[in-house]
């Protein structure tokens, strides 16, 4: 059985190689990425794949039992041509089953939701494919919290819109073990898997970096149009806009979302301190 990731060369692409080459040997993976050269260190059979070009999946794709698509990351609208190229290109070449990162949040409520919109669009036209398919809908990555953590010491705090909204965080490692299950067996086929952990607030967060990296920081909630134009100003208006979007949504309680991790995997989400202790000592 072969099985390709596309966006190899990012971090969630990567996490999914490294579980698949763990679960079936490296010979049996093959990486996709738009830019081949930054994926070389899988060590996997690495093939050229960027979303805009229909004609490079046509070829990526020969030979593919089943296949990973990573979310794009452009534009919310470009996106679902961009995964209907892998999708079309899946179905013509013979690929049997199609595994989709879709996003846990709402369609209409918040500035988030242009995203999740895409994303679901995304969601129909696998299931429309005709192929075996199954949806997982990543929680929020932990990740950047912990790479921004110098930003959060010399601030003291964190500060964002969330207020006591409770969010179910996830890491890319998780996801990379839930991906692998959900491509390598069957009885996931035609399920749609919330993929996150235990739900946390923002304070709980605060309180579990200060108990990991031996911080001292607070959580200061702030109203949604001040941490908009906070972000707008440090980001740009596209990613500004999208990231008060999603504490927007964490505030009025969209990613307090119940976890099909365990049906994926088998195994507990690990919770909130065990990720962030685990990628501290990365
Ligand atoms: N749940 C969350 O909290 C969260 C946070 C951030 C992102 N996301 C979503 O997670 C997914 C990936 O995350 P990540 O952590 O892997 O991001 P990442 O490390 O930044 O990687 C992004 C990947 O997308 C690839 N890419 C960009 N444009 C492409 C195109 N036109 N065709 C093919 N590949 C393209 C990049 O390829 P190059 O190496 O060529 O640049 C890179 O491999 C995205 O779907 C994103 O929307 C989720």
């Amino acid at each position: 059985m072969k099985i390709a990731v596309t966006s190899a060369s990012g971090q969630l692409g990567t996490a999914i190689v490294k579980q698949l080459k763990k679960e079936i040997g490296k010979e049996n993976v093959i990486g996709i990425a738009r830019t081949p050269q930054k994926a070389k260190h899988l060590d996997v059979e690495i093939r050229k794949g960027d979303y805009n070009n229909r004609q490079d999946f046509d070829k990526a794709l020969q030979g593919v039992d089943a296949v990973l698509l990573v979310s794009g990351m452009d534009h919310p609208q470009k996106r679902i041509q961009q995964h209907r190229n892998v999708i079309g290109a899946a179905k013509q070449n013979g690929v049997q089953k199609i595994v989709y990162t879709s996003i846990v949040g709402d369609e209409n409520k918040t500035a988030f939701s242009p995203v999740v919109q895409s994303n679901r669009a995304t969601e129909k036209d696998v299931r429309a494919s005709g192929l075996e398919w199954v949806i997982g809908r990543n929680g929020i990555y932990i990740e950047p919290d912990l790479e921004y953590i110098n930003n959060y010491v010399k601030e003291g705090e964190i500060r964002n819109c969330a207020a006591d909204g409770r969010c179910a965080y996830t890491s890319r490692e998780e996801l990379g073990c839930a991906y692998a299950q959900m491509l390598l067996n069957t009885k996931h086929n035609g399920q749609v898997y919330n993929l996150v952990g235990e739900a946390i607030t923002q304070a709980e967060l605060a309180e579990i970096i200060n108990q990991v990296y031996h911080t001292n920081l607070t959580y200061n909630p702030i109203s949604v149009e001040a941490y908009e134009n906070e972000r707008k100003e440090a980001l740009g208006d596209f990613i500004g806009t999208i990231i008060a979007g999603i504490y927007e949504g964490i505030k009025i309680g969209l990613n307090d979302v119940s976890s099909d991790f365990e049906k994926a995997t088998g195994r507990q989400h690990k919770t909130a301190f065990e990720m962030i202790k685990a990628i501290k000592n990365l």
